[in-house]
């Protein structure tokens, strides 16, 4: 068994190898650009840690957990685009430097990469693993275009937005996983237990990306704070504060979310604060983790061998970048 920490520095070491070819730079140099500004790689790591939670990590894993951060890095590409993120990881995002068509066929031939290594896997794995991602990789599509709709749209509701940081987020972190699980040869029942703790793992963490977004301290954070303000993205800070404020509040924050003004973020984050919505956000992370813990609990294996899964997810759950 490796803890997180081993299996983190063994993940990042290998997936340093040059995964594009030289030429033509123009395409392949803003890959090298945005792999190079690390990122935490904890799906491939929870897939491999899945993997070992049944028995020792087979080379499928390592392929299908290239994949993954592969895939996570093209959905990260485009999203800076759709988001119009200035900032990545403490860096400029790919299209802020190299220009939107190049960030868009970067993240394409990215996808490409992905399948290259999904293609390694054998034989005996390899349909259930493609129809496993293929899914995952539709539901992320279906969730990010919600997250765009959203920015329209008045009324979103708690149940919509669930729904969209679900399919946004939550599958890709749950279906690393159950890939691991997987390829550990266990049987349907621990593989859709390991799903829902991933699944739980993944509300809670964007409920503390939607917060440190809006309340995170720059320095760490390496994106822009205040970015969902400026795109009128609703997120669970906003859907709550239109709950509890005050009429009058409620007016502004409507009023504030279709305007430009320069004080903008300023003043909804004032709003928020009054709203007492870093209370709510605690309370809410913490029971969808109570909620994945017990999943976790649930798995039919000795519970030492959970340790690094439990660690793996305290550590994404205390983030501040
Ligand atoms: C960012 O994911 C996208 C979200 C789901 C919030 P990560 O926070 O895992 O991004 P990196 O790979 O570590 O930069
Ligand atoms: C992330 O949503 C979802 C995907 C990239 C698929 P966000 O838009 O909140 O992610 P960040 O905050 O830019 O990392
Ligand atoms: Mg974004
Ligand atoms: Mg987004
Ligand atoms: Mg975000």
């Amino acid at each position: 068994m490796h803890t997180f920490e081993e299996l983190s520095a063994q993940f990042s070491e290998k997936f340093k190898t040059d995964h594009f070819p030289q030429e033509p730079a123009s395409l392949y140099e803003p890959n090298r650009y945005f792999l190079g500004m690390g990122g935490k790689r904890v799906r491939p790591v929870l897939c491999l840690m899945a993997n070992e939670l049944f028995d020792e990590i087979v080379p499928d894993a390592w392929n299908v957990a290239t994949a993954i951060e592969l895939f996570h890095n093209f959905t990260l590409i485009h999203d800076d685009i759709m988001d119009q993120a200035p900032l990545r990881r403490g860096l400029e995002t790919v299209h802020q430097k190299y220009g939107i068509s190049t960030a868009l066929l970067a993240g394409d031939v990215m996808l490409v990469a992905a399948y290259e290594y999904l293609n390694k896997v054998s034989t005996q794995h390899i349909v259930r693993i493609m129809r496993l991602f293929n899914k995952t990789a539709r539901e992320v599509c279906e969730g990010q275009q919600l997250d765009m709709d959203f920015e329209k749209k008045n009324g979103v509701d708690f149940d919509a937005y669930l729904n969209m940081i679900n399919l946004k987020t939550s599958v890709l972190l749950a279906s690393s996983l159950q890939m691991g699980a997987l390829l550990g040869g266990t049987g349907v029942r621990n593989q859709q237990i390991i799903y829902e703790f991933g699944r739980k793992i993944g509300l809670a963490f964007q409920v503390q990306d939607d917060f440190l977004d809006a309340f995170g301290n720059p320095e760490k954070f390496g994106k822009l704070v205040g970015g969902d303000i400026k795109s009128n993205k609703k997120t669970f800070l906003l859907i709550h504060a239109l709950q509890v404020a005050s009429e009058g509040q409620k007016k502004r924050l409507k009023e504030l979310y279709t305007s430009t003004s320069e004080h903008k973020v300023e003043e909804v984050l004032s709003i928020f604060k009054d709203c007492k919505v870093d209370e709510w956000a605690k309370a809410l992370k913490e029971k969808y983790m109570q909620e994945a813990f017990q999943h976790l609990d649930d798995i039919a294996v000795v519970s030492k061998r959970k340790e690094p899964l439990k660690e793996l997810a305290l550590y994404l759950l205390q983030r501040e970048s």
